[in-house]
């Protein structure tokens, strides 16, 4: 019987210092033998964000220790692994560049292909970890620095219907933290915070909720929430705050995946209706209550990956990783640490200013 790939996948874009090891199975859901993930969340706490040279020398001080870790759990040896996958964007790219460069190391000294990975994609790729999916299906992307819905053709193939043109989701999830006092990374604080308070006491504002397609913004929404918090006065109001901050983005997100669907449905008719949501911010239940209940609405399969796997990992560094390994694509290991790396690589970058909506 011939041997079921095994990758090693390594994940050190920001602030989680992770290395995981995948196995190839029949039933086409890798099996995850390990999946170790460290978190630098006590190095930035003081500085209330991610300090990227903190976050790099605690890369390199990790790295080695959390890939004996991963070994050592997978119950595989070094030598069987067959392909090496390290994020190479985008990302910090001093956080970016220890990862690599560990990963080009492994697979020189094993002499094992290397494979260079999009962070994004592992994202987009990850709820292959438990689901089995077809392409073509419809993408919501939700993390710290990445908000965006696109068309997932295949590997590798991606086009972009609409993305944010200032904050991310998870940037305005954590920039409210902030400003409700709540200790870094604050963004999952404020789905529990919400739990406790009133959605409809402060009527928040939704920027372009009815124009420019399926673009997102929120910086709008952050200048209310700083406004409003000048006035607050006890816990009851920052509960209330919270859960109308977390009510508007859930209405957002529904409101422009719904344009989202229409935009998907333009493109492939009736195939593929299924609706894959990932990243970090996909870990939000309530989030994906909505979501869900939009897609039974619209005749859509919902499709998360398992809450563990929302947020930085390598097992979906390891998954894109033997996707590619399976149709023989290879990295040289010149290949650079690419800060900004987007999917869809024709589409224009949206920040700022000039922005068509
Ligand atoms: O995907 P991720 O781990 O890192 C990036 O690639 O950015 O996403 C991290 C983001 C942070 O902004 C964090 O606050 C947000 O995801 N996040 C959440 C929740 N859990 C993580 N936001 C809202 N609700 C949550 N439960
Ligand atoms: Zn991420």
């Amino acid at each position: 019987m011939k041997k079921k790939p095994i990758i090693l996948g390594i994940e050190s874009s920001c602030d989680e210092t992770a290395v995981a090891i995948i196995k190839e199975s029949d039933g086409n859901i890798p099996e995850i033998l390990s999946n170790v993930v460290s978190s630098q969340v006590d190095v930035h706490k003081e500085f209330g964000g991610v300090v990227p040279e903190l976050a790099a020398r605690s890369h390199v001080e990790k790295i080695d220790l959390i890939a004996q870790k991963a070994i050592k759990q997978s119950g595989v040896k070094l030598e069987d692994v067959d392909a090496i996958a390290a994020t190479a964007g985008p990302g910090l790219i001093v956080c970016l560049s220890v990862g690599l460069s560990f990963g080009k190391t492994i697979a020189a000294s094993l002499n094992k292909p290397f494979i260079a990975v999009n962070h994004l994609e592992g994202h987009a790729l990850s709820p292959k970890l438990n689901s089995i999916i077809n392409y073509p299906y419809l993408l919501l992307l939700i993390s710290g620095g990445h908000s965006q819905f696109l068309c997932v053709e295949g590997l590798g193939k991606y086009k972009r219907l609409g993305t944010t043109i200032d904050d991310a989701v998870g940037e305005a999830f954590d920039k409210t933290a902030k400003l409700l006092g709540i200790e870094f990374p604050g963004g999952p604080q404020i789905e529990v915070l919400a739990e406790k308070g009133d959605s409809t006491k402060f009527d928040l504002p939704k920027p372009i909720i009815n124009k420019g397609g399926c673009n997102l913004s929120f910086a709008g929404l952050k200048t209310a929430i700083l406004r409003i918090t000048k006035n607050i006065k006890n816990e009851k109001d920052k509960y209330d705050l919270a859960a109308s901050f977390q009510k508007t983005i859930e209405e957002i997100l529904y409101k422009k995946s719904k344009v989202a669907f229409e935009e998907f449905k333009n493109i492939n008719g009736d195939m593929g209706k299924k609706f894959v949501v990932a990243g970090g911010v996909a870990a939000n239940k309530k989030i994906r209550k909505i979501l869900t209940k939009l897609c039974n609405e619209e005749n859509f399969d919902a499709i998360f990956p398992p809450i563990s796997l929302c947020g930085d990992n390598a097992a979906m560094i390891a998954l894109a990783g033997l996707e590619k390994f399976k149709k023989n694509q290879f990295d040289d290991l010149g290949f650079p640490a690419k800060p900004r790396w987007q999917l869809d690589e024709s589409a224009a970058f949206l920040k700022g200013a000039g922005v068509k909506i």
